[in-house]
């Protein structure tokens, strides 16, 4: 049996977070439990400062709500410090590039997070940086999401079936949280299905991540457009319309793509035929866009559940990235074994 407090890798295989791609599924499920385990020992109100005067510098060339918070109280909890970067406020995007920039954090801080305009931009910043640097959303995925998301899968598993037997469908457009979606439930062997038109599906790209996941880990990855494939789902997730970045398309021209079919609302959640079917987004959400409130606020949405594990994940990712998570849950268990 797994052993709670015994990570595979006492130590990350590469510096930085920026691409699960480049994690093997054991490194992934130590993530999982270092996040858990911390999760369940502070919920219990005990206190853990593995990361005791450590600071994390956070840059945001984008606006954020979940990610910002989680980071920033997930850093205080366990005893360092988080400093906030937001566009205007640092020299970044004016007199300084950002290789310059991630040299200065280097010398000043001990992990930087970053959400970026282009993915290019966190690669450069992992580059040229000394320390761990965690992508906090790119254009092209986002991979803290990645974590959040699976451990509330994992936490919400159908009683008759383990992990790698569910079927979890995201509807809509292929954000890069839908690509993220996909390439964390397929490091988990589950299957993936999108379900959306097929002008907005996944690219060849992503589904040869995909089924390079499936062959290595089973499972499998499909894109349609057939709303039959929602059949015994036991995951609905979706994400806005409306596009991201420089991409964003004009109200009337999604609503034309998406609304009706691929609005998740209770006709939606009832062709699953499971009424334990359970919903997830990744929020924000344009309400009555791609969910309807009767389903975002149902009994079968575990959407909130889903934000508050963006704070478990932070937490187990700088842990891990710090190198601290092996003495994270040596203390874990060193307590629970001394009460
Ligand atoms: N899901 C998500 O990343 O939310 P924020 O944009 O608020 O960080």
């Amino acid at each position: 049996m797994d052993n709670p407090y015994v990570l595979t890798h006492k130590t990350p295989t590469r510096k930085d977070f920026i691409d699960t791609t480049e994690f093997d599924q054991s490194e992934i499920l130590d993530i999982i439990k270092v996040s858990t385990v911390a999760r369940d020992y502070l919920k219990s109100g005990h206190t853990l400062e593995t990361l005791f005067h450590k600071n994390l510098a956070m840059l945001f060339e984008q606006k954020s709500t979940r990610t910002r918070v989680s980071f920033e109280v997930g850093m205080e909890q366990l005893g360092g410090h988080a400093l906030n970067l937001a566009p205007g406020a640092i020299q970044l995007g004016a007199h300084e590039t950002i290789s310059d920039t991630a040299q200065v954090l280097s010398r000043m801080c001990d992990i930087i997070m970053a959400r970026v305009d282009r993915h290019e931009s966190i690669l450069a910043l992992a580059a040229a940086s000394s320390v761990p640097v965690i992508n906090g959303m790119s254009d092209y995925n986002h991979p803290t999401q990645e974590i959040g998301d699976i451990i509330t899968i994992l936490d919400h598993l159908p009683q008759d079936r383990p992990y790698n037997q569910v079927k979890v469908v995201f509807v809509g457009d292929c954000t890069q949280v839908c690509a993220s979606l996909m390439m964390i439930a397929t490091k988990l062997g589950m299957n993936f299905i999108q379900y959306g038109p097929p002008a907005k599906w996944l690219s060849d790209h992503f589904l040869q991540l995909g089924r390079a996941n499936t062959q290595k880990y089973g499972g499998s990855v499909h894109v349609t457009d057939n709303p039959a494939y929602l059949e015994s789902a036991d995951f609905i997730y979706t994400d806005v319309w409306y596009g991201l970045y420089d991409k964003e398309t004009p109200k009337e021209v999604y609503m034309r793509e998406f609304y009706p079919k691929y609005q998740v609302n209770d006709e939606l959640l009832a062709l699953t035929g499971n009424p334990n079917v359970k919903f997830m987004h990744c929020l924000p959400a344009m309400r009555n866009e791609e969910v309807t409130d009767s389903v975002l606020d149902g009994p079968h949405s575990i959407a909130w559940d889903e934000a508050e594990n963006r704070l478990t994940a932070q937490r187990g990712l700088l842990l891990y990235f710090s190198s601290k998570a092996q003495e994270a849950l040596d203390e874990i268990k060193r307590h629970k074994e001394e009460n």
